[in-house]
């Protein structure tokens, strides 16, 4: 059977959502599990569209806040499928939020959601190929191979480390850290 492929704008997705007070923490900002739960969703809109099968999500990089968001701002995120392995596909999403008093735009962060395509038995399934239409296409569909490389080589370190760490002298590990260590 012949290799099926769809481009990357066939899948682009957006959603805007106004940020209501029900939203906000203590402090008055919007909680950030709020924000996560829609990347999530809009997450699973384009990598649902472009698998043509329900995905789920694995595998979330790059949640760094960079600026708080307010009430009253209209967040926008903007996704759209960065890298198609066998079953899995990398999303990009880029989330913003307008403030309209102010006329201001900012970026508040971009983030990686590695989702998985399911078939009717609930085991991963192949994804359409992706045609890289654009040189941003492609310059996203590049970085992504590298993200999956450097995060199997820290998963590999952190393995590693976590089978040496206890025997290694823990007075010089935690001489500058802020701890006390009580047990006998
Ligand atoms: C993710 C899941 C499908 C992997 O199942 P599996 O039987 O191990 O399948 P495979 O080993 O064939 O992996 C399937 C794909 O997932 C990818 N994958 C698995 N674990 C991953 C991880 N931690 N990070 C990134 N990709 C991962 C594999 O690389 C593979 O990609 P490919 O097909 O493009 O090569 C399975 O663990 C699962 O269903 N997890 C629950 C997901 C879920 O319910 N999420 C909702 C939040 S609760």
């Amino acid at each position: 059977m012949e290799e099926k492929f769809r481009p990357v704008s066939y899948s682009v997705t957006r959603v805007s959502e106004l940020m209501i007070p029900a939203y906000a923490n203590f402090g008055g900002k919007i909680h950030g599990g709020m924000l996560l739960s829609l990347m999530d969703k809009v997450a699973y809109a384009c990598a649902s569209k472009h698998a043509g099968h329900y995905c789920v999500t694995v595998s979330v990089d790059h949640v760094d806040f960079l600026e708080p968001v307010n009430v009253g701002e209209m967040v926008s995120m903007y996704a759209s499928v960065n890298y198609v392995g066998k079953s899995s596909l990398i999303v990009g999403i880029r989330v913003e939020a307008e403030n309209f008093r102010g006329g201001t735009m900012k970026h508040t962060n971009t983030s990686f959601f590695t989702m998985v395509a399911k078939d009717d038995d609930g085991k991963p399934t192949i994804v359409p190929g992706l045609i890289l239409e654009t040189k941003e296409d492609l310059k996203r569909f590049l970085e992504a191979m590298k993200r999956k490389e450097l995060k199997a080589h820290y998963r590999e370190e952190l393995r590693k480390a976590r089978l040496s760490i206890m025997q290694e002298d823990i007075d010089t590990l935690l001489k500058n850290e802020r701890c006390k260590v009580t047990m006998i």
